[in-house]
């Protein structure tokens, strides 16, 4: 018998709904699907055992070979697809990235190992200059060493080609240089690749949670332990603006892409939302490398409960309005999901 005297002029009790597991997973709004992440992958050239990406726990260069036995895992953990970043030797990169266009430019062998040994699972190329630039911008510099447009955009496009040529389900270009999603539409079905769709960096912040990332591609200043301080504010967008967010993914849609993307996600949760209300195309959100490190450092020094922060970060990106995550977690999360 119920005892308790206090509130019971109480109509809205609100912890009726959280009472059990059960009613919670009755009432649950947002929850995360194995098939909604996207596992962000790295590789280089050669062979041997995996290298291990000092501030990205858990992250590696692959070699193709290692690539293709991880992305096996990925298909079994329900992992539908990957965004593959290649890790070019420094004795390859020079300013204008000419070895992006070289047959020998390793993602090349990456994309068709990977559609021959997982042929279901959707490749997502990134079309960007950066990986094989030797001062690290995404894209060819002028006199006074700012990334020039519509060069850049030249380069791009012959590389979403041979993307697409190697096997790529979605390019995925990642520069946020102007009119760039045409361009590359224009070239793929130019060149008979209607079929490759793509994911347009829509909305993506000169971000110092970027800088993990540019330890696993070796890219840009930086050594491995010292934070990265490449400049990107001329093409990237500012911390400050999201009115600006809604003007590039319009833009990107009006230019074709098929996906849209905001770029990093946990501290830009009210763009995702702001882009969310005003787009119909697929929204995608990555959780970028800087995210992924400060869980894992924080759980390595006893703050954080790793798996807890881990999902709850996840969810939060869902329900904000991601209908898919680019994240770091993707296999272990869906794993634990099965
Ligand atoms: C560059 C690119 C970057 C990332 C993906 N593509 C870094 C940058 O813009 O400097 C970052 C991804 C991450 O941090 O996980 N084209």
């Amino acid at each position: 018998m119920n005892t308790q005297r206090t509130g019971h002029d109480l109509l809205r009790r609100m912890r009726r709904n959280r009472a059990t597991p059960a009613v919670r997973s009755l009432v649950r709004e947002t929850a995360l699907h194995s098939e909604d992440l996207i596992q962000p992958l790295f590789v280089r050239a050669g062979d041997g055992t995996p290298e291990p990406v000092e501030s990205m726990p858990g992250i590696v260069r692959h070699t193709v070979h290692t690539l293709t036995e991880e992305c096996q895992r990925l298909e079994q953990n329900g992992i539908k697809a990957i965004a593959l970043f290649p890790c070019i030797d420094s004795s390859k990169k020079d300013p204008e990235g000419s070895h992006a266009h070289s047959p020998e430019n390793i993602l090349f062998a990456a994309i068709r190992a990977v559609k021959s040994a997982s042929p279901d699972l959707a490749v997502i190329t990134d079309v960007a200059l950066d990986p094989y630039t030797s001062h690290g911008h995404d894209g060819l510099l002028d006199e006074r060493g700012d990334v020039e447009n519509d060069s850049t955009v030249e380069s791009l496009k012959r590389l979403a080609v041979a993307q697409a040529e190697a096997g790529a389900d979605i390019v995925a270009p990642s520069d946020m240089m102007d009119g760039r999603v045409k361009a590359i539409r224009l070239a793929l079905d130019a060149a008979g690749f209607h079929r490759v769709g793509i994911l347009a960096y829509a909305a993506k912040y000169a971000s110092a949670y970027y800088g993990p990332f540019r330890d696993a591609v070796k890219s840009g200043d930086g050594q491995s332990g010292k934070p990265h301080k490449l400049d990107k504010r001329g093409y990237q967008m500012d911390p400050g603006n999201v009115r600006e967010a809604l003007l590039e993914v319009q833009l990107d849609e009006q230019e074709g892409a098929d996906m849209v993307m905001v770029k990093p996600a946990g501290p830009y949760l009210d763009v995702i939302k702001a882009v969310h209300d005003v787009t119909r195309l697929p929204l995608a959100a990555y959780q970028v490398s800087g995210e992924y490190a400060q869980i894992h450092a924080a759980a390595k020094l006893g703050w954080l409960d790793y798996a807890a922060t881990r999902d709850e970060s996840l969810l939060a990106i869902k329900r904000a309005g991601a209908d898919m995550i680019l994240t770091y977690f993707a296999s272990e999360v869906a794993e634990s999901l099965k």
